[in-house]
């Protein structure tokens, strides 16, 4: 019996002499029979198995990068939050080989589960007719041979208008991040899917357009950005919550995945995890600010109750006026919400369109903090700043080398760079400045200017030597200081560092 010492080497050799699909349809015959006792051909091992297959036949890195299979404990939360919304049928929609419903099946127990299957309450949705046959055998090996025809399987484009979620779904997924390059005739087109070109936004507004509640793990782009508006707009019909996770220094999709052969590749990808629960009398969602976690806090953020503590209670509407979803810290709130009340300009009044001798350099990117400088920057990726004045040029030098620059980004944006578009729309509150404070802010910024050339700092990217200054953070901490006083805020500046932060349990 080669199955009871199964290894990788024999499978891939088998997928060469045989194929992939007649490789597992002998896996499963075996497996049915033997159950899950062996633990090289467990069930909870199919999945990255399966991947390995794909890899093998040099098919997965065409996909990689807009396949981002779950690993288990992300799948573990999601299934988590499912368990508590309404709806009645439970369907994986891109189900894969399975980790999605599989974890929520595990979560249940073997009776509910049971108790699921046999009322025909489970839908499968893949395009991947092999994927979705080794999901669906798997189910039945875990829980029950009967019950493999009990369940619904849909083998096709789910955005095919053909294809539908029954009545009272219940929907968890992990939809292909692909960009669309053509919008395929077989679909219903809409407004999203023309604006945003993006699959996952498809499959977002398909979901959430047919079922009664949904858990899907995408992309976080759609929180902001121009081209996801309608997607957003869209949401304004429902209600739930959004939780988005940064991809430093630890990474969601990095996680260990459900098997045991370590085939994780680094994906970069920084994920929400949208949860739709449609609750009576409410709408609107709300958000979580972007969580950043080392890998080795990984297993105390990956739960349910620990990521609950970091929303707000606020469910936010989109409309014009707040065109995209701002993801603050709880505890900084209050602060932003005082920031934007006192504020009656943009930063793009204090910047002129030609030259002039009040000029800031400011780094494109920004991990921890953000800078700007007077001295030219040794680099490539800055933003040049023309200003009016130079009461113009101090304040913005101190609102960029204070934390609500850099806040205002991890708000609204927080991936690589910072956006012109966001930095022209940073609310401003020059005019509110007492004589005393213009001066303070002129002696703080001659002083840092000064200081410049002192905290020169360097890091290599793409070959290149990049320059900027990195102040210590006593410098900041009075710039912060300073610019809540003018807000008439008493808050401690302490308050500040878990923006900057790189875990949000600091
Ligand atoms: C990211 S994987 C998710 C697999 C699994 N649910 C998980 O979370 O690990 C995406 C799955 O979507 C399927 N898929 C891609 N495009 C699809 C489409 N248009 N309709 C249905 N399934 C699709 C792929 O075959 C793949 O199994």
């Amino acid at each position: 019996m080669k199955f009871d010492i199964y290894n990788i080497e024999q499978y891939k050799k088998d997928i060469d002499d045989k194929g992939l699909i007649a490789v597992w349809k002998e896996i499963l015959e075996y497996c049915i029979l033997h159950n899950t006792k062996n633990t090289f051909l467990d069930v909870y091992n199919f999945g990255e198995l399966y991947e390995i297959g794909l890899a093998h036949l040099d098919k997965k890195n065409k996909k990689e990068n807009g396949v981002y299979y779950t690993p288990i404990d992300v799948a573990a939360v999601l299934s988590n939050y499912l368990k508590d919304l309404k709806g009645d049928i439970i369907c994986d929609v891109c189900c894969g080989t399975g980790n999605l419903i599989l974890s929520y099946l595990n979560i249940l127990g073997k009776e509910r589960a049971v108790e699921l299957l046999h009322n025909g309450k489970v839908y499968l949705y893949d395009m991947d007719e092999l994927a979705l046959k080794i999901c669906r055998t798997s189910i039945g090996i875990l829980y029950g041979i009967e019950y493999i025809d009990k369940i619904t399987c849909v083998n096709g484009d789910f955005l095919d208008k053909e294809i539908h979620l029954p009545k009272n779904a219940k929907v968890i997924s992990n939809p292909p991040y692909f960009k669309i390059n053509d919008i395929l005739i077989t679909w219903e087109t809409t407004e999203v899917i023309e604006d945003t070109k993006e699959l996952y936004s498809a499959f977002l507004e398909k979901i959430i357009k047919e079922s009664v509640s949904s858990v899907i793990i995408t992309p976080f782009s759609f929180l902001s950005g121009d081209k996801f508006f309608s997607l957003r707009k869209l949401l304004n019909n429902y209600n739930g919550f959004i939780i988005s996770f940064d991809n430093v220094p630890g990474n969601i999709f990095k996680g260990k995945k459900h098997g045991i052969f370590n085939t994780n590749t680094s994906n970069a990808v920084r994920a929400a995890i949208t949860v739709v629960e449609n609750k009576k009398d409410k709408k609107g969602f709300r958000i979580s600010p972007l969580l950043r976690f080392s890998s080795n806090e990984r297993e105390k953020l990956l739960n349910n109750t620990v990521l609950n503590s970091f929303l707000s209670s606020n469910y936010q509407i989109i409309s014009e006026s707040n065109r995209d979803y701002y993801k603050c810290f709880t505890e900084l709130l209050p602060i932003y919400n005082t920031w934007m009340k006192k504020s009656n300009d943009s930063f793009n009044s204090l910047l002129l369109k030609k030259t002039s001798e009040y000029v800031l350099y400011m780094p494109k990117t920004c991990r921890y903090f953000v800078s700007a400088t007077k001295k030219d920057l040794k680099r490539t990726g800055k933003t040049v700043l023309y200003f009016k004045d130079r009461e113009s040029m101090e304040f913005a030098y101190c609102l960029l080398n204070s934390s609500f620059a850099y806040l205002y980004w991890r708000i609204y944006e927080g991936a690589i760079t910072y956006s012109d578009g966001l930095l022209k729309s940073i609310p401003i509150f020059m005019d509110i400045l007492t004589e005393e404070e213009k001066i303070e802010i002129h002696k703080i910024v001659s002083k840092m200017i000064s200081e410049e050339e002192n905290y020169l700092v360097y890091k290599k990217n793409a070959s290149e030597m990049q320059e900027n200054v990195k102040f210590p953070v006593t410098y900041r901490d009075e710039l912060n200081k300073l610019l809540l006083n003018v807000l008439d805020i008493s808050n401690d500046v302490r308050i500040f560092d878990k923006v900057h932060s790189n875990s949000i349990f600091e």
